[in-house]
């Protein structure tokens, strides 16, 4: 048989597409293999083995915020965000699909997390049993770790479903690509989507399911920025994000929010490529300030701030006019994340240990990825 160049190219790519999937094919046997012959050695006989994968990710913090939704079970925002992630703050999930489970189970810091927590987690898990016949009848465990409180406005739900898209994806055979672990990812929290590129993240709002999801506008080593998070309560807040998002439409201020949102998520992208300090300044507390604004006006009323968290704003304003580069922004929670060049950092985390009311003081530079970790 004679192929012409088009054939011939159609032919290697079919070649490399079959010998790449047989190769992840025998890579995933070897890797259950091993799980088979443990279980058989402790006397357990499964009949389909363990499929397991453990994976890390990092929180983000919002420069421009996401608030609300146009649709609240797809997670579909009612503005476009921008964020960056948090290096250094990790979460890290294994997930094992397990024939011997008889129900999901989900450990967070070791502790057995039950009724809305795990509700949560199974139904984003049921997500990934329905892409692929090779789970969708299996139970899974779910081991999540942060190396950070939980909670506390530091985005936890982010970096734990953004590492829960990778894990369970990966244990479950699939293979997805950075935008489909985004839009997974999406479905368990909505700032989870950001978390799966790495370094500063843009989230387009986009029309469906298929268009809302995340990518990178630069890596992490694009602009050596800083967030140095003054910790004020640690504890876990009263009204989550998810209630939050339901009741934002209830604020007369919020139309007007999300109509605006695009032109400061405009100048945030903008500053970000131009490594701008003073002009990113500007737009993330004014972008931080409407959320808020919208937060106090709900009904029922949002309002996360504590004395220390107004006592914290009003200070780096004062900085700043006198030439530090920091400006603040908060999230659902009482903490201050204070976004500095890496010049003005020290500095800043040195002025914010003396404010009273502040407990802890975290420092974080851009992050990377949600990644796999092979071998775990
Ligand atoms: C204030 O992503 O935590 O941090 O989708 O319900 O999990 P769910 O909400 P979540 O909301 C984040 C809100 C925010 C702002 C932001 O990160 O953009």
């Amino acid at each position: 048989m004679k192929f012409n160049d088009a054939d011939n190219t159609q032919e290697w790519a079919g070649c490399v597409a079959l010998f790449s999937s047989q190769c992840t094919r025998i890579a995933a046997r070897d890797v259950r293999g091993t799980l088979v012959a443990e279980n058989r050695k402790k006397g357990k006989i499964d009949l389909m083995p363990i499929q397991r994968a453990t994976a890390q990710a990092l929180p983000n913090i919002a420069l421009v915020k996401y608030w609300g939704n146009r649709d609240q079970a797809l997670r579909l925002p009612s503005n476009p965000s921008l964020s960056m992630n948090m290096a250094g703050l990790t979460t890290t999930t294994t997930v094992e699909f397990d024939p011997a489970l008889k129900q999901d189970v989900f450990l967070l810091g070791g502790r057995e997390i039950n009724g809305q927590g795990l509700e949560r987690v199974s139904r984003f898990l049921n997500q990934v049993r329905l892409q692929t016949s090779e789970v969708s009848r299996l139970f899974a465990r779910v081991d999540s770790r942060n190396n950070f409180p939980s909670g506390a406005g530091l985005a936890s739900s982010a970096s734990g479903f953004a590492a829960l898209a990778v894990a369970a994806s990966a244990a479950a055979g699939l293979q997805l690509s950075e935008t489909e672990l985004s839009r997974l990812a999406r479905l368990g929290s909505g700032s989870a989507c950001r978390s799966v590129p790495g370094g500063f993240v843009e989230w387009a709002v986009g029309d469906d399911d298929r268009s809302s999801y995340a990518y990178s506008i630069a890596p992490a080593d694009h602009w050596d920025l800083r967030d140095v998070v003054a910790l004020i309560d640690v504890e876990h807040k009263a009204v989550g994000s998810t209630e939050g998002h339901a009741v934002a439409d209830t604020s007369p201020l919020q139309a007007a929010r999300v109509a605006t949102a695009p032109d400061r998520l405009a100048q945030a992208r903008s500053a970000v490529l131009a490594r701008d300090f003073a002009s990113l300044a500007d737009v993330v507390e004014l972008d931080s300030l409407m959320m808020h604004a919208v937060m106090i006006t709900s009904s029922p009323v949002l309002m996360y701030w504590q004395p220390a968290t107004i006592a914290v704003m009003q200070a780096v304003r004062q900085w700043r006019l006198n030439g530090l580069a920091a400006c603040t922004t908060i999230d659902a929670g009482p903490n201050v994340h204070v976004i500095c060049t890496a010049e003005a950092a020290d500095e800043v985390a040195l002025r914010l240990r003396v404010i009273p009311g502040v407990r802890q003081v975290i420092t974080a530079r851009v992050g990377g990825p949600a990644h796999l970790i092979p071998n775990h």
